[in-house]
């Protein structure tokens, strides 16, 4: 077995960076390369790489070249959603010309941006051989990871398995102008973070060790709202900060949803999940919530409830910053603070994961089937709220199907 894995990054924005922190906590990975198409982000990115001791990561000046480099053992794809399938081809296309040594691919959610594309993804890189992992962060968080398995060995063991597992991702709204245009995004906050949380309710509710399969998701029922970013006020706030392409008084997307899943479970009960995620919360900043509920035992998880906080009277008028926790809100009074953000939203344990599966060959406890089945159900979940009903998984037509709001045709409903 290798005992370092050579790791090209694609993408160098907001979480390449995180990456970056979390590979702090990884002993037997180097950072290696970092493409963007923006040199000097991506020069930024490699310099950081420095800094933290995690690579000297050189800049290329295409995945090509980065696939074509035998240093380079796996990518690990940043990029933004609209540009996941042109990456994937890419890679898959360097590897066919005879190029590199490329033993993986892992991939930021969600693995595209509607099943069409996320099937071409996911079939491309089968064709190709490589190994391919799916980064979903917060099955790994620590505390959810710690809690799940606890509440599987102690409670379910003895007075039986959990029935209902609710989570949460909030926060006021994304970085980048990309995130709020439906057709460059996929849609809106559903497609951005729901990912997020259909995978976990399910995570929790899965006994460990047993596979995807032993949950089966047989109903799925969503909403979707546009709460506060298409409020005139704040649609025109909005367009000033993120640039007049993202026009919510006309192409809105939804900045609240909500959903509820029913599984089977492999001894024919019926369990529950339970999501609900917003662009439209505002609090002290990023708000990742879960719990798991069962007959004789709870669990529950708030990122903000950290067990660090600070105070800082109205004489502290400090500038803007993310220092003390994600999509910080606010810096005075008594705020939350995150310590080590990578660590705790389960980044670090991400990238330890995925780089031992691909040094040793193991499949990864995530895989792009993974992904591929996120977004069905994230699919499934915009057919629901557009037609106004419960619909059975999986639905016909899910194939071809481009959710209104990605297609800029959706209309925010009326009371
Ligand atoms: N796991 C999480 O919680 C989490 C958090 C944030 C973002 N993400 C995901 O990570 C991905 C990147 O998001 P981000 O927040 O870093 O966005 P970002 O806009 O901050 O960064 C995107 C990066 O991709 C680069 N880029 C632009 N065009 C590209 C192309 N054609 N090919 C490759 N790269 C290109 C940009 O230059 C930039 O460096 C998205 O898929 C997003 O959904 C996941």
């Amino acid at each position: 077995m290798a005992k370092h894995l050579g790791i090209g990054l694609i993408g160098s924005g907001f979480n390449a960076k995180f990456h970056l922190l979390g590979f702090v906590g990884v002993r037997n990975a180097d950072v290696l390369g970092v493409w963007s198409p923006n040199r000097k982000h991506a020069e930024e990115t490699a310099a950081l790489a420095l800094a933290l001791e995690v690579g000297e990561a050189k800049v290329y000046r295409s995945i090509t070249e980065m696939v074509a480099d035998p240093a380079l053992d796996a990518l690990w794809l940043c990029g933004p959603n609209y540009a996941r399938v042109e990456n994937v081809e890419e890679i898959v296309d360097a590897i066919a010309r005879g190029r590199g040594t490329l033993k993986g691919v892992a991939c930021e959610k969600p693995l595209a941006r509607n099943l069409s594309e996320a099937k071409r993804v996911a079939e491309l890189v089968q064709r190709a051989g490589l190994q391919n992992g799916y980064l979903e962060n917060q099955v790994f968080a620590p505390a959810v990871a710690t809690g799940r398995e606890i509440i599987w060995a102690r409670g379910a063991s003895l007075t039986g398995r959990p029935y209902l597992a609710r989570a949460a991702e909030e926060h006021s709204g994304p970085h980048k102008p990309w995130f709020w245009q439906g057709a460059l995004q996929g849609g809106g906050v559903l497609n951005d973070m729901m990912c997020h949380s259909v995978l976990v309710v399910r995570h929790l509710l899965t006994k460990p060790g047993a596979p995807r399969s032993s949950l089966r998701p047989v109903r799925v029922s969503a909403r979707i709202a546009s709460l506060k970013w298409s409020r005139p006020e704040y649609a025109k706030r909005l367009s000033k900060i993120m640039g007049r392409e993202v026009d919510y008084r006309k192409h809105p997307a939804e900045d609240f949803a909500s959903l509820s899943i029913d599984f089977e479970a492999d001894d024919g009960t019926l369990v529950l999940g339970e999501a609900t995620t917003s662009w439209s919360f505002v609090g002290p900043g990023l708000r990742l919530s879960a719990e798991l509920l069962g007959p004789e035992y709870s669990m529950s998880w708030n990122t903000l409830e950290s067990g660090l906080k600070l105070f800082f009277s109205r004489e502290v008028k400090g500038k803007l910053g993310e220092d003390l926790v994600e999509k910080q809100n606010a810096e005075m009074g008594q705020m939350p603070v995150v310590a080590n953000e990578a660590a705790a939203y389960g980044y670090e344990a991400e990238d330890r994961h995925f780089v031992r599966a691909f040094l040793t060959g193991e499949k990864p406890a995530l895989t792009f089937d993974d992904g591929l089945e996120v977004v069905k159900l994230l699919m499934t979940a915009y057919q629901s709220a557009e037609q106004g009903r419960t619909i059975d998984f999986p639905p016909k037509g899910l194939d071809g199907f481009i959710p209104a709001v990605a297609r800029g045709t959706w209309k925010p409903q009326r009371p």
